[in-house]
């Protein structure tokens, strides 16, 4: 319910009137940024989701290829990295020990580092060569909310200066722009929301299992609203890529399986649409998220539609997410789980 303002905290005094995005963390080496060959971003849990949510706008705006890893495979794996490489390490806390090792190990080898934190003066600020706060405040919570969609601006913002001398982009950054001016309105009417999710959660909060499907931009929405509801109602929750459906999932749908899908007007439309009708078609029931310019006739027979307002492809998942982070509440809740502090885990995991 932060979110409203957390968003804005982000945005403050870098989305400047004139359309310019300056941020000062890491204005001085733009240049070098810019020249650099490969995008690498490296982070863990909710850090990661925000990554995989950026990833296809950070390709888009910088025609670099831009990689996603997750910090304790990348370290399993003693990825290669080079000089003209330029590695983000994105943590919340600042002190995640395996983005912090990750971070340890590109630095020697010459790569340009950047922490992306929300912990000013955290190990990840100190040790890499220039950052972003993202400004979200303190998150008490252990579970990550206000801090994914602030990592998920501060990512958006950051695509937007690799960018801001690209006159062919001039068009797609001002959509943007708009978009993040208007998102803390959009956010508060999702939040409006809250009484029907509530009322869904009612419905299954006793199921054993939920899958969440979604694609393109999306994907990183139910990636993180499954970490969320495993984390805090320890349900067994999913993340599936609806691309990957007759790939295996789909042998899993009937009319028992608590399905939610992700249907956003974007341009994998059509696609997450064929989803839906393969699932119908095995008798499943999936409770939709679906922004509110898709036409009411392509959702006909859905019991449970949450309607978010629709924005910018790149920035919907912003909007998509929340109800999912509302939905993982109010079943940890109904199931009388602490939703502030969810067993075995740690708001800070200093431990590799
Ligand atoms: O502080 P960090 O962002 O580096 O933490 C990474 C993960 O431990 C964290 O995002 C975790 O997945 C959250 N508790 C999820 O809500």
């Amino acid at each position: 319910f932060e979110q409203p303002d957390s968003v804005v905290n982000t945005m403050r005094g870098r989305l400047l009137p004139s359309g310019q995005v300056v941020l000062g963390g890491i204005k001085e080496y733009l240049p070098d940024i810019k020249r650099c060959r490969r995008l690498i971003m490296v982070a863990c849990g909710t850090s990661f989701h925000s990554a995989i949510a950026c990833r296809q706008i950070l390709e888009e705006l910088s025609e670099l290829p831009v990689v996603v890893e997750l910090a304790s495979d990348f370290l399993d794996r003693e990825t290669p990295i080079f000089r003209d490489d330029v590695c983000l390490f994105i943590s919340q806390s600042g002190e995640t020990a395996d983005t912090l090792m990750a971070l340890r190990y590109c630095k020697p080898r010459g790569a340009l580092t950047i922490g992306v934190t929300n912990t000013v003066g955290s190990s990840i600020c100190r040790e890499s060569h220039c950052g972003i706060h993202i400004n979200a405040g303190p998150e008490i919570g252990v579970a990550s909310t206000k801090a994914y969609t602030s990592q998920i601006l501060s990512l958006l913002m950051f695509a937007l200066t690799l960018s801001d001398d690209r006159i062919s982009m001039g068009t797609r950054r001002e959509e943007i722009i708009d978009a993040l001016n208007n998102l803390p309105n959009l956010i508060r009417e999702v939040l409006q929301l809250d009484e029907k999710v509530h009322e869904i959660a009612k419905q299954i909060y006793k199921e054993k299992s939920l899958l969440i499907m979604g694609r393109g931009f999306n994907f990183a929405t139910c990636l993180e609203g499954a970490l969320k509801i495993k984390e805090l109602s320890y349900m067994h929750c999913e993340g599936i890529m609806s691309g990957e459906l007759k790939h295996g999932p789909l042998a899993m749908v009937d009319e028992f399986l608590s399905i939610c899908m992700v249907i956003c007007n974007d341009n994998v439309y059509k696609k997450s649409l064929n989803a839906l009708q393969q699932v119908v078609a095995r008798k499943g029931s999936p409770i939709i998220i679906a922004d509110k310019s898709v036409p009411e006739n392509d959702l006909a027979g859905m019991k449970h539609i949450l309607r978010v307002p629709k924005t910018v492809d790149c920035v919907q998942n912003i909007l998509t997410v929340i109800p999912l982070q509302l939905l993982s509440y109010h079943i940890a809740e109904l199931n009388g789980a602490n939703v502030d502090r969810p067993r075995n885990l740690a708001k800070s995991v200093t431990v590799e």
